[in-house]
């Protein structure tokens, strides 16, 4: 299962950034979108970050320039064809990744691994309309892709090790530090987050302490790099709203009911940084 050349299904936030590391690590990449206009705004991303690192002394400009020549945009999708392994990173919708799923089993060929970079649906909802449910599994990256160090792969109960063991090796290759979660809701890293959100959120809400000394005591008592409303703003409150109900829904646990704050800020539109406001107001 030598992984030589990576497809990745959607342009947008992750899958551009999945795109660009894979790219700079040696890979040859095969990126798709909806539409021209996309994989347009996509690509000018990508070039855009490569840059910033070239700023920054990361890379060369000649290291830049073979990362893009290993890219190759799409509105395609037979151009995965030939790919060892695939990443969709299209938008979270269950039925959505289901057809993509379908179309990338007829697509690719039969020992491609096909993943999924989904941060709350179940991987092997998506293995389960392919014919190779044990080369499936869940590649999990954080956001900013280039800059995050971790890459939490998920194993279903029908994945192969192999499939694990191959895409551990990719992950590695790409300079990431890989975890291996089970295809459980949040995997490791949101079942973790999410019911620590939900106690800030309710801690907020009722009046233990104000969102800035939640902020300071986490952060400095934790050492954590940032607290709690500070990542949820950057998160997104409609992301972080989205996955604690696709956990409850899942598990039906307690520790990932949404407070009632968390939704009527979202209702209201205060979704973060993302809408200028949320927990803090960044529109001054
Ligand atoms: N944003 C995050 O912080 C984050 C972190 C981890 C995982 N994820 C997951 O990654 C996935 C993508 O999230 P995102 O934030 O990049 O979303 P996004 O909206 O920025 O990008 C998704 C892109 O997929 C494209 N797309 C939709 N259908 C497609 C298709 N059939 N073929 C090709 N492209 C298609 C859309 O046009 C869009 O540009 C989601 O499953 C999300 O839950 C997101």
């Amino acid at each position: 299962m030598a992984i030589k050349k990576v497809g990745v299904v959607g342009c947008g936030l992750m899958g551009r950034g999945i795109a660009e590391v894979s790219a700079k690590s040696g890979y040859d990449v095969v990126v798709s979108e909806i539409n021209k206009e996309l994989l347009d705004k996509g690509m000018a991303a990508i070039n855009q970050s490569l840059s910033k690192a070239v700023e920054k002394g990361k890379i060369s400009d000649a290291d830049k320039a073979a990362a893009l020549g290993k890219i190759k945009g799409t509105t395609d999708m037979q151009d995965f064809k030939d790919c060892d392994l695939v990443v969709e990173a299209a938008v979270e919708n269950l039925d959505l990744k289901k057809k993509i799923f379908t179309d990338l089993d007829k697509i690719c060929k039969p020992d491609a691994i096909l993943s999924t970079n989904t941060s709350c649906l179940s991987v092997m909802n998506v293995a389960a309309v392919t014919k190779r449910p044990e080369i499936v599994l869940g590649c999990h990256f954080f956001n900013p892709v280039p800059i995050m160090k971790l890459l939490e792969l998920v194993k279903t109960i029908t994945t192969s090790k192999a499939t694990i063991d191959a895409a551990t090796e990719w992950g590695k290759s790409l300079g990431k530090t890989v975890i291996v979660a089970p295809d459980r809701p949040g995997f490791i890293v949101n079942r973790a987050y999410m019911p620590y959100m939900v106690e800030a959120i309710e801690m907020l809400e009722n009046g233990v302490a104000s969102k800035e000394d939640i902020d300071t005591g986490v952060q400095l008592g934790l050492n954590y790099p940032m607290g709690p409303f500070t990542l949820a703003d950057l998160a997104g409150l409609d992301t972080i709203l989205f996955v604690l109900d696709a956990m409850y829904a899942e598990t039906k646990s307690p520790k990932f009911v949404a407070p009632v704050l968390l939704r009527k800020m979202v209702t209201a539109g205060h979704l973060g940084r993302k809408s200028g406001k949320g927990f803090y107001d960044y529109n001054k």
